[in-house]
């Protein structure tokens, strides 16, 4: 596995592979890589010749209130999933690197206003922007590739697939299922910050979703009883605090006043120190908990 901390030498490298006919495919991340991550490298290896995988805790899509300094961090283990997974490279690069000289020195924001203020947006306004002037630098660094995301992070999927057409970047953006623990909770980097008693009863969030779809199922087309629907699932569980939980449109990410199947269903609930984040398609599919493996994809649709 090689590891490259440059712009200069990652441009190099990838800049060779493409002029040997080669194809690159790219799954960008922050690190502490888990088998949700390692899923977008085994995906990106089975349909690209080299995969990059970037490692960089990015500052700008925090806000100061939030967990940087305490975000978990393993180079030498992500080094090895990512290997296992059918990668080739790994760019970790410093924040020095990414941003000459450094974060407060960053005049220029890349945004996509119009899906980044619902949702995630509105409980972190300035995160989508951290996200999107991160991720357009390191389509400029990796250059034309295929770049993996997971949809459980579908609002930003959703950005980040706008941005790519908005701005012509020669990167074709791709999107993959959530991978989920047995229990149904999905695979996430922070879920290291549960205690034991947060742990078991976190998958609160995937189950109201699983409610949420089920009353669509069953006919209800209110979005807002079926928001009801939802939160009143996590409310009755302890510890969880409800941050939201919404009835979307899978594309514009608009919130629906008609409840529809091709709608999308999300929530976002605290946990001790823990924020977690779900989403699942409103038809129920990507609703299922693992199957019997020890973790599992959750088979929504590639949007
Ligand atoms: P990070 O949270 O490390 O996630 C990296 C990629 O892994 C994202 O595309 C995310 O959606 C995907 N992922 C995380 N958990 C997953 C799971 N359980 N199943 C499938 N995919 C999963 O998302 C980021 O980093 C950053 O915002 C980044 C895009 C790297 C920009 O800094």
């Amino acid at each position: 596995m090689r590891t490259v901390t440059t712009a200069a030498e990652l441009r190099a490298v990838l800049d060779a592979e493409r002029s040997a006919g080669r194809t690159v495919g790219f799954v960008p991340t922050m690190g502490y890589l888990h088998d949700g991550h390692a899923s977008l490298i085994r995906a990106a290896a089975a349909a690209d010749d080299v995969v990059v995988t970037s490692i960089f805790v990015n500052p700008l899509q925090f806000a100061p209130s939030e967990d940087l300094a305490a975000y978990p961090r393993d180079l030498d283990g992500d080094r090895r999933v990512a290997e296992a997974a059918g990668g080739a490279l790994v760019f970790a690069p410093t924040e020095d690197e990414m941003y000459p000289g450094g974060r407060g020195a960053v005049l220029t924001t890349v945004a996509v206003p119009a899906l980044a203020g619902v949702m995630e947006g509105e409980s972190r306004p300035t995160h989508f922007a951290g996200v999107c002037t991160v991720v357009a630098k390191l389509f400029h660094l990796v250059g034309p590739c295929r770049a993996w995301f997971g949809e459980k992070d579908y609002q930003q999927l959703a950005i980040l697939r706008r941005m790519a057409i908005d701005l012509s970047f020669p990167v074709d953006v791709v999107g993959a299922p959530t991978v989920r623990e047995p229990d149904g909770l999905a695979l996430s980097s922070r879920n290291v910050y549960l205690t034991a008693e947060e742990r078991e009863v976190a998958p609160v969030l995937q189950r109201a979703l699983q409610a949420g779809a089920a009353a669509i199922a069953g006919g209800e087309t209110d979005a807002d009883v079926v928001r009801r629907t939802m939160a009143a699932v996590v409310d009755a569980a302890p510890l969880g605090a409800l941050d939201y939980v919404e009835v979307a449109d899978a594309d514009t990410l608009e919130p629906l006043e008609v409840a529809r199947p091709d709608a999308r269903l999300f929530g976002a609930v605290r946990f001790g120190r823990a924020r977690l984040i779900d989403n699942i398609a409103a038809s129920g599919t990507g609703a299922g908990a693992a199957g019997p493996s020890s973790t599992g994809s959750d088979g929504g649709s590639a949007t």
